[in-house]
């Protein structure tokens, strides 16, 4: 038989369903609380709610695990490519040669964008923000594949839109960096990989080994992260069944924020800050800690994680083999660490189970590779596309999909006040 929670609330008792996941987490179902007693549950930041039931991706926030589709987030890392873990979140199994290459083939279909959009990135202040750009023209590519509107897509349409959109978020990423640069746009090379094309495309220069492989990695580590702000986003969008390119502008734009992947930004930012300041991060931890000053530590805390984060752990040790493969010293580097053993022996930050996120270390590795900071989230928003994408399909292939519409409990003022 099926386990229930008893909720008392006087006069009424109910019954409640319990669901169990596959690995272990437990939830009560409350779909039929308000309609049986009037009352509705309050969860200020919904960090008690679950959503909805997923396959997707597994996290395990006291132990420190992130799984996609059963796989580990460090094997994938160290035996798969991030064209092949897109497939995997996408798809649910990872891809025999022959899809592979199928889905690799529709990407570079996809990869020539729309001369309208890029007039659209070339109509922006070359110094507007990047990410403002990018939601932009994910939005705009909604008139130029009409054909994708359509509010049920079929089986057919899902299968081409998905690589379609991967192809074109690679070449929009990289006119955003040049309009950003002031330099021309570069078509896509079909010869290259996924990541070297999108590097190609941003620099002109077809890049060496070591730094695609760089670069594809952190692309894994950020391929989904289950119900996080953007991807919530994008469901919550989708659900009204807006089509897929407004979804996932719209979760472009949840990512933008400083709480979210736009973390990865702030976190230089303020290395910066702690090295122009002398390099004395204590203060900054000072700052941190005292309640009256909103700075926080950035690229610190998760609401998941209260354990190291997996992914910063990978980053954190590629960090330093990416650095003396590229032959840079980054001063910056050592002002992490110096920061990260400094917060983790403290006491505030030990209480409160605040670990480095997978922002603290990234940004590092992307300045290493050269690319501006204010592109660092544009980097994340390429590598969560299928992480949204998957989100997105499993919602709508859903029998149980209906709109998101939360309830509040209303504290404004009544007739009576007046
Ligand atoms: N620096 C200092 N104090 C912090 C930090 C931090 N980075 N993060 C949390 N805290 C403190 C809070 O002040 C609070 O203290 P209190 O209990 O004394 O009031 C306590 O820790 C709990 O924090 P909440 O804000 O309630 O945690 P929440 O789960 O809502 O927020 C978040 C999580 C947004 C990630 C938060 O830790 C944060 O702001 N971190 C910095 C920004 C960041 O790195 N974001 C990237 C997250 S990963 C990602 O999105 C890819």
């Amino acid at each position: 038989m099926s386990k229930t929670a008893k909720l008392d609330l006087g006069e009424n008792q109910i019954e409640l369903p319990i669901i169990e996941g596959t690995e272990g987490e437990k939830a009560i179902d409350i779909s039929k609380l308000r309609g049986t007693t009037g009352f509705i549950t309050y969860d200020n930041g919904l960090g008690n709610t679950g959503a909805c039931l997923s396959d997707i991706t597994f996290i395990s926030g006291e132990k420190g695990i992130l799984k996609h589709r059963g796989y580990l987030i460090e094997d994938l890392c160290k035996n798969s490519s991030f064209l092949e873990t897109s497939f995997l979140v996408v798809n649910g199994e990872l891809p025999n040669a022959d899809q592979l290459n199928r889905f690799k083939t529709a990407i570079k279909e996809g990869s020539k964008i729309p001369e309208g959009v890029k007039n659209i990135i070339k109509s922006f202040p070359q110094d507007a923000h990047p990410m403002g750009i990018t939601s932009a023209a994910m939005v705009a590519l909604s008139g130029f594949y009409p054909q994708f509107l359509d509010q049920d897509l079929s089986a057919d349409q899902k299968t081409q839109i998905i690589p379609l959109l991967m192809g074109q978020l690679k070449t929009i990423c990289a006119a955003v960096y040049r309009h950003g640069q002031g330099k021309d746009f570069i078509d896509s090379d079909s010869s290259l990989d996924y990541t070297a094309d999108f590097l190609y495309m941003m620099t002109g220069e077809k890049p060496n080994e070591d730094i695609a492989k760089a670069l594809d990695v952190l692309l894994i580590l950020h391929a989904d992260h289950e119900q996080n702000c953007s991807a919530s986003t994008v469901r919550v969008v989708g659900s009204s069944k807006a089509n897929l390119f407004a979804s996932l502008s719209a979760g472009i734009d949840a990512l933008w924020g400083p709480l979210h992947g736009g973390a990865n930004q702030a976190v230089l930012e303020m290395l910066a800050a702690i090295q122009n300041d002398g390099g004395g991060y204590e203060k900054f931890i000072a700052k941190a800690k005292d309640k009256e000053d909103p700075f926080r530590l950035m690229g610190f805390g998760h609401r998941v994680y209260k354990n190291f984060d997996p992914r910063a752990k990978v980053i954190k040790s590629y960090c330093d083999e990416v650095l003396e493969k590229l032959n840079v010293n980054d001063p910056l580097l050592d002002i992490a660490k110096g920061l990260e053993t400094t917060a983790l022996n403290d006491e505030y930050f030990a209480a409160r189970k605040l670990f480095p996120n997978v922002d603290f270390y990234s940004g590092i590795i992307y300045k290493a590779l050269g690319i501006p900071t204010n592109m660092f989230t544009v980097m994340f928003a390429l590598g969560r596309q299928p992480g949204w994408m998957a989100q997105w399909k499993e919602m709508i292939e859903s029998p149980a999909m209906r709109i998101t519409r939360p309830r509040q409990v209303y504290q404004g003022k009544t007739s009576e006040t007046f």
